[in-house]
């Protein structure tokens, strides 16, 4: 171990996980199905036709996992709640759902741990999907009724909170590409999924704002990457700035300046109706107040221009297909990801100077081979490096000047990675997918002694 968490006197640590991810449990509760339910019956979605069943049991083995948060010693826990479990037709309370809700929170609570909720984590119910989704502007105030009822109900106790996660994957991966549910292919309605997540964002928290009261910290969490040129090819630059505007500055200049930036919108209008998309006082709405910007980061991206002569790669944003998304170098995780913390670093730098809103880590962490020993054991010391690495990163940021707040890590389980399935282990604790159990890994060691090595702790 070589981090010393002591150079981040005051900072929270913990864990994240989502609802889709790890609760299985789909049909208990009278929860209704989400976009996922339905998208892992479509033959081929998901590798291995792995679904969200049995997920990490968390719904039954609450007690445990909890537990295990605390064996762990973190400060707070990042989940997400499952819409459907509230309101699984979209509009109909299902108390039971909040009920599991309630359980959760009180038991971090009584753990000393806390909580930190993320409203959306990418299980929309199905229903409101079938009404037009993301790309529909009447899912606006649908979140925001959402928003409404769990916060009144767990406001109390929850005081720190994110509307959504990384809207980029629910809106380009979802609606343009397709590779995540609802499996979408539109470019037309990739856009309309941009601008009503981003409302949805700015609605939400207004009313979250109003139940809650003074003294709540209500953010968002995104996933914006430092994107690097291909190539040293002028056109590979022009073709990374323009990524970068795509990929990150979509979502932050509107949520930080109130407006979209103007490549974006060149890049949009061939595409998208635009004056009926964007309507006024949006951009306002869009610009709420934001206490606190949730980051999560695994990797830098590699964006060229097709007439470079770039084979393969993935289009780079809704209706973009001159700009290719590449593979980076190596070394990479088994998600194919370049493993780079200097990344991590260019962009807290970035964001602090261009917004100067204050950050936290809300995901960071690596897929890696995972084998493990006789007894369930997993030493997976190229874990331990990425963190490492990361929490070294981010501490040479903060003692730079970037306003931090928080360092999580994705996540505590093994558990459902999308479309990857159950192959692609992110884990610090290993779940067997026979018995489930759970065996704490190195990297669980690891941590677990980072937080307990710091001043002050019991
Ligand atoms: C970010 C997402 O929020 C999370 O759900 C996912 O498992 C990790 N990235 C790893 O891909």
């Amino acid at each position: 171990m070589t981090f010393d968490a002591d150079r981040l006197p005051g900072l929270r640590f913990g864990v994240a996980t989502s609802s889709y991810q790890i609760e299985g449990a789909t049909d208990v509760d009278g929860r209704g199905d989400s976009i996922w339910d339905v998208f892992g019956r479509v033959p081929g979605a998901i590798a291995d036709g792995d679904t969200g069943e049995p997920g990490c049991d968390h719904y039954h083995r609450l007690e445990e996992d909890l537990d295990l948060l605390a064996w762990l010693g973190v400060d707070a826990y990042r989940f997400s709640i499952a819409w459907p479990r509230v309101l699984p037709d979209g509009q109909r309370l299902e108390p039971r759902g909040l009920a599991f809700y309630d359980r959760l929170v009180d038991g971090l609570l009584a753990r000393g741990i806390t909580p930190l909720a993320t409203l959306y984590h990418w299980d929309l119910p199905q229903a409101l999907e079938t009404a037009g989704g993301w790309a529909q502007r009447s899912i606006v105030d649908a979140f925001a009724t959402y928003a409404r009822i769990v916060t009144e109900h767990l406001g109390d106790r929850v005081r720190d909170w994110s509307t959504l996660n990384e809207p980029w994957c629910s809106a380009f991966l979802g609606y343009d590409v397709g590779v995540h549910a609802p499996g979408v292919r539109s470019p037309r309605r990739a856009v309309a999924a941009t601008h009503h997540l981003l409302l949805a964002h700015g609605r939400g928290s207004r009313v979250m704002r109003e139940v809650l009261g003074d003294g709540a910290n209500i953010g968002i969490v995104l996933n914006p990457a430092p994107v690097r040129p291909a190539s040293d090819a002028a056109e590979d630059h022009a073709a990374a700035a323009l990524g970068d505007a795509i990929r990150n500055r979509v979502w932050t200049d509107p949520l930080f300046r109130g407006i979209y930036p103007d490549e974006v919108l060149a890049a949009w209008e061939p595409i998208a109706d635009l004056p009926a998309l964007h309507r006024d006082g949006d951009l306002e709405e869009i610009a709420a107040p934001v206490d606190l910007l949730g980051l999560n980061y695994y990797t830098p991206v590699y964006i060229g221009a097709r007439s470079q002569g770039h084979d393969g790669g993935t289009p780079a944003g809704p209706g973009q297909d001159e700009l290719v998304e590449l593979p980076g170098p190596e070394p990479t995780s088994e998600m194919g990801w370049t493993i780079d913390a200097s990344g991590l670093y260019d962009l807290l730098v970035r964001l602090h100077a261009d917004y100067g809103v204050p950050m936290a880590i809300t995901e960071t962490g690596g897929a890696f081979p995972d084998v493990p020993d006789a007894e369930g054991r997993v030493d997976d010391h190229d874990r331990i490096s990425y963190l490492d690495r990361h929490l070294e990163a981010f501490a040479q940021a903060a003692q730079d000047g970037v306003d931090l707040r928080a360092f999580y890590v994705w996540t505590l389980l093994d558990n459902f990675e999308w479309a990857e399935g159950y192959k692609r282990t992110f884990g610090i604790v290993r779940v067997d997918r026979d018995t489930l159990e759970r065996t704490p890994k190195a990297s669980a060691h690891w941590y677990r002694e980072l937080l307990a090595s710091r001043s002050g702790s019991a």
